[in-house]
């Protein structure tokens, strides 16, 4: 168990560390190998923050190697339980336009090949899911966006695609067809490893771009991606400022209570 502790972990992209005042860089090793760098711990409106770059600081992970596990077991063993995890996502519905801020409250998993569970040896562990994220913590991240002038999408589907390629027209119509809103690549495993260590976890979607089956141009690219999310990443910061001063430490949710009554074959941190 490292000394450095925080209460609230931020998953996201490298533009997200100016948020923290005081800053320490805490190496941490799990028995998943390295997180995805460094984790920056500091204080946020007095609240203890800690923050892992999804991608690593100079992005080398592509969305299918990040180490998921390390990230959220690292989070955990500083004493981490509400997890905010901020994404770039393309829009399945000409509704929700480039810009848009979505807090979806299902989650479909279309990845492959990515370990999905700390519980692979030694006694089966089956934890619910139906309800992917922090109830909590999704009301308050919409609430918190309106207050702060934003107009937030209050649910939706996110399906995540295994990547690290777009999907092609076929794909994305499908997906739209199915009622889904929203696509990326990072949001599955990293929800249900968090729900597997009895964390909260809120994502806070930001739409880049239209996705292919509704645009009408070339497809979704990289740059635009990129491009968009630089545009946006100041705005998105200062807002998961906000919500780390309003996001309520007591945790009434269900979250705490995943793995009650089960026997774990591993030790949480
Ligand atoms: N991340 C941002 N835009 C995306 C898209 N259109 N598909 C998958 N992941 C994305």
């Amino acid at each position: 168990m490292a000394t450095t502790t925080a209460e609230i972990g931020v998953i996201g992209g490298s533009g997200f560390y100016s948020f923290l005042d005081d800053l320490d860089e805490v190496t941490v090793e799990t028995p998943y190998g390295p997180p995805s760098d460094p984790i920056a711990v500091g204080t946020v409106a007095g609240r203890r923050v800690a923050f892992v770059p999804r991608h690593g600081r100079d992005h080398r992970y592509p969305p299918h190697k990040i180490p998921y596990r390390a990230n959220l077991w690292a989070l955990r063993s500083l004493g981490v339980r509400q997890v905010i995890a901020p994404s770039a996502v393309g829009s399945l519905t000409p509704a929700h336009g480039i810009g848009t801020l979505a807090v979806p409250d299902q989650l479909v998993d279309r990845t492959y090949g990515r370990i999905q569970t700390y519980y692979d040896e030694g006694a089966a562990i089956h934890v619910s899911f139906a309800d992917p994220y922090c109830p909590t913590g999704r009301r308050t991240a919409v609430a918190t966006a309106r207050e702060a002038g934003w107009d937030p999408v209050d649910g939706g589907t996110l399906v995540v695609i295994e990547g690290p390629r777009f999907s092609t027209r076929a794909e994305s119509q499908w997906y739209a067809a199915q009622g889904w809103t929203l696509v990326g690549m990072t949001g599955h495993p990293e929800a249900v490893l968090a729900r597997e260590l009895a964390l909260c976890y809120t994502p806070m979607c930001l739409v880049t771009d239209l996705d292919a089956g509704i645009e009408e141009g070339e497809g979704v690219t990289m740059e635009e991606v990129f491009r968009v999310f630089a545009q946006n990443v100041d705005r998105l910061r200062t807002l998961v400022v906000r919500l780390i001063e309003t996001l309520p430490a007591d945790r009434s949710c269900p979250c705490p209570r995943t793995l009650d009554g089960m026997k774990l074959p591993i030790e949480l941190p």
